[in-house]
């Protein structure tokens, strides 16, 4: 799971790591307050900052320089409401605009495939570190760390070191270099970056960015719920979640169920492919429904594929396994009249393709129920290729 910046950065003050002091502004009126704030501080200048979870903002025009509370309230609005490779920006954080004399990068990480960690450091930071990796990859160190030692001071001194950062940062980046150390271990993050890291004009180090990824495996002992903005992704996708199912939107036509991920992710395979002969539809959302498939959960799958109004026809694609399919189509049959109680449209096409253990009960029981929205297809090639076309209509 990402941060925002200004999560990662609330997480860095709390471990001691230096940032630009700063809040949260979801409306430009908001953000005119803080500025007045720092203004009446004696720090007109603010950055104004996007805050969504990708990178290259600045250079997306999401990353200003205003001066004074006018100019910020200004900045907020033109990045309120931008979109950034496809994130809409909802809020901006406000901070302090800090005197940059070098900007430098820095980053520990897991490192799979060595089975270990390794930190990234280089003088040449900033909005260029992609660059500079591929045309100069001797300016960007890269230091493993053993776990057990983790990166006390010796360690961070020489990993600030191997990076060329120059003798005036030295001690401050090695410093904040061991407690971003402790961040990282403490919340179970599987990266802490920080791009730039600035030496500011009077001398010190500070943190002027945070990416930080944490590990949805160590939930159990985080506190992830506390930081994970679910209000703020996709609301079929927060709704689906309060459901407990596995959905994830996306940009097509046809609502797809399946039983098992796999299955899934073959299933809009098989549909891309055949709404290619349909003017190019798409699965409209990834659904697995699981194991269980019961009629709960089939009704609470079909409530958030049909309440998506990208969505023409339903594809539900079930292999009958330790659930049998008669089990499917009852609970097909029942989220139907679940859902038409609800009062909930129920009148687009759902094509379904019963397949495995008892697929031709399964099948009776839909056909016996002749529902007007329900058309069954055998072959999953098919059953996709019906959905395809009734959604090219
Ligand atoms: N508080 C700040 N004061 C001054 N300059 C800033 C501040 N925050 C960001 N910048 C400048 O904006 C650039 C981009 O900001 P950054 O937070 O790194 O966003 P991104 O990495 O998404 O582009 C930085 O490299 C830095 O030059
Ligand atoms: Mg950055």
């Amino acid at each position: 799971m990402d941060l925002f910046e200004y999560q990662a950065k609330e997480l860095f003050a709390e471990y001691g790591v230096p940032v630009p002091q700063g809040k949260v502004a979801s409306t430009p009126e908001e953000a005119r307050v803080i500025a007045e704030e720092f203004a009446a501080a004696g720090k007109p200048r603010v950055v104004v900052k996007a805050q969504v979870k990708t990178g290259g903002r600045g250079k997306a025009g999401g990353v200003k320089v205003a001066d004074g509370p006018d100019d910020a309230t200004a900045k907020a609005e033109q990045i309120l409401g931008m979109d950034i490779k496809g994130h809409t920006v909802h809020r901006v954080l406000v901070e302090e605009a800090s005197d940059i004399a070098e900007e430098y990068y820095f980053s520990f990480l897991l490192d799979r495939a060595n089975r270990t960690f390794l930190s990234i450091c280089s003088a040449e930071g900033g909005m260029e570190i992609e660059e500079v990796a591929v045309s100069n990859p001797d300016a960007v160190a890269k230091v493993s760390i053993d776990a057990i030692q983790g990166a006390p001071a010796e360690i961070a001194a020489a990993i600030v070191a191997q990076g060329k950062l120059p003798e005036a940062a030295a001690k401050g980046a090695t410093e904040l270099v061991t407690k971003l150390w402790d961040v990282f271990v403490a919340k179970d993050a599987t990266l802490v970056e920080v791009n730039p890291l600035i030496l500011t004009k009077d001398g010190n180090v500070v943190a002027l960015d945070g990416k930080v990824t944490l590990d949805e495996n160590a939930e159990f002992r985080q506190d992830l719920d506390a930081l994970s903005f679910a209000a703020e992704g996709d609301p079929l996708e927060v709704k689906a979640k309060e459901k407990g199912l596995n959905y994830v939107k996306l940009d097509g036509e046809v609502g797809i169920i399946g039983n098992g991920a796999g299955l899934v992710m073959s299933t809009l395979d098989v549909v891309a492919y055949a709404g290619e002969e349909h003017g190019g539809v798409k699965p409209a959302n990834f659904l697995d429904i699981g194991g269980g498939a019961s009629a709960e959960v089939m009704a609470n799958g079909l409530e958030i594929i049909l309440g998506d109004p990208a969505v023409k026809s339903v594809f539900v694609n079930v292999f009958g396994g330790i659930t049998s399919c008669d089990a499917v189509a009852n609970g097909i049959v029942q989220a139907l009249e679940l859902l038409e109680a609800g009062d909930s449209d129920v009148s687009k096409p759902l094509v379904v393709r019963l397949d495995g253990n008892n697929a031709e009960l399964g099948r009776k029981i839909l056909n016996d129920r002749n529902h007007p929205a329900v058309r069954q297809v055998a072959t999953m090639d098919g059953a996709a290729a019906q959905a395809a076309e009734l959604a090219a209509k």
